[in-house]
């Protein structure tokens, strides 16, 4: 295997329940990894159909076709990426847009592919234009163009490549060229996961881990997870410290909400952050509307790490709506928060046990 590169840069890297991939999580997450589509949980559409796909390609002793996987940061686009390859029995090659910035860089990995080579390119979206286009001659021809020289005097070599399956992954694939996307033969979008299947996420990474943790342990992680096993696992790593420090390392109920109640992720998931863009939109400007940069103002925080980092999350929760006129809370963000909006007659009741320790 080859790292070209490393992926999802979004989001700081010590956000407990950032979608990203920080440095800990990517050496844990190799051993964490589902090896093939059975290990693979939840997802079933996807699954079925992937093995459809994967399963004739093998029956036709052909390479399998081009394959898109979307889908938010954390979900499994990579580990299904490496299933591919296990599941055609071929070698991977890993790298990311951001990584191929000259057309050069993409023919260098191109006409060094095996026949049947799965290439994995991550974050496909922010690949140069250029490369872009000799991305699509080469999925559809299995051939690229090589220019030597300059100017007038340039001349394009025609390059033979071995056949291959370009597995994309995309966090936006509204953002994908129409030709790019045509030219993949199977195109899968992950959701969020449902609690359930995030439970059996934790129980299996426990039982790797050599983690002990009881069916509601499991569950209180789960439903603070964001829907996203990354975010599971690294959860679970977090309440596993907890629980050898204080406790006797089995993971109970009450030992998860009080590890996550530590970690400032309340009940719903949301931690620090998410929870200061609420309480200000909430405190400060009475549910709103308000402007981005104002909301952002007044956290303290950079107007990009509010839209990008904090904003997806809250507005998936159905806590934040963004309106023409600005950001507003929905009266579920005040029962959140246990806070009583202007005008309204109900009293709340009390500050809610938002941690659920
Ligand atoms: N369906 C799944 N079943 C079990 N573990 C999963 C699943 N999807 C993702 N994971 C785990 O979550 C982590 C992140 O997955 P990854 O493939 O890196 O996500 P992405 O590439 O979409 O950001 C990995 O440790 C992986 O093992
Ligand atoms: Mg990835």
């Amino acid at each position: 295997m080859n790292w070209d590169d490393t992926t999802d840069t979004a989001g700081s890297p010590e956000r407990l329940v950032g979608a990203s991939a920080d440095r800990e999580d990517q050496a844990v997450e190799a051993a964490l990894r589902p090896k093939d589509l059975g290990e693979f949980i939840g997802q079933e559409k996807v699954r079925e159909q992937l093995d459809l796909v994967l399963r004739a390609a093998r029956a036709r002793g052909a390479t399998a076709d081009h394959v898109l996987l979307s889908g938010a940061p954390g979900l499994g686009k990579t580990t299904l990426s490496m299933i591919i390859a296990a599941e055609m029995g071929a070698p991977i090659r890993i790298t990311s847009g951001p990584a191929i910035q000259h057309a050069g860089d993409l023919a260098a990995i191109l006409s060094s592919l095996q026949e049947g080579e799965v290439l994995f390119l991550d974050e496909i979206h922010r690949m140069s234009r250029p490369a872009e286009e000799m991305l699509y001659m080469a999925m559809e021809d299995f051939r690229v163009d090589v220019i030597v020289g300059k100017g007038p005097g340039a001349t394009a070599i025609p390059l033979e490549l071995p056949p291959f399956t370009l597995v994309g992954a995309t966090t936006r694939a509204g953002l994908l060229p129409p030709p790019l996307r045509d030219r993949f033969g199977f195109t899968a979008h992950m959701e969020f996961y449902e609690p359930a299947e995030l439970q059996r996420v934790i129980h299996r990474s426990a039982g790797l881990l050599d983690v002990e943790i009881e069916p509601d342990g499991a569950a209180e992680i789960a439903g603070r997870s964001r829907g996203t096993p990354r975010i599971a696992n690294r959860l679970l790593r977090r309440v596993r410290d907890y629980a050898q420090v204080k406790a006797d390392g089995l993971i109970t109920r009450e030992i998860a909400a009080a590890a996550l109640a530590v970690y400032e992720v309340d009940a719903r998931g949301l931690d620090r952050l998410d929870r200061a863009v609420l309480e200000a939109l909430l405190k400060l400007f009475g549910g709103g509307p308000v402007g981005l940069s104002t909301l952002a103002v007044a956290v303290g925080e950079e107007r990009e790490t509010v839209e990008e980092v904090a904003e997806p999350f809250l507005v998936r929760e159905g806590l934040l709506a963004r309106t023409p006129r600005g950001r507003v809370a929905t009266p579920a963000a005040w029962a959140h928060l246990g806070l009583t909006p202007p005008g309204s007659q109900a009293a709340g009741n009390g500050q809610q046990d938002l941690f659920g320790a």
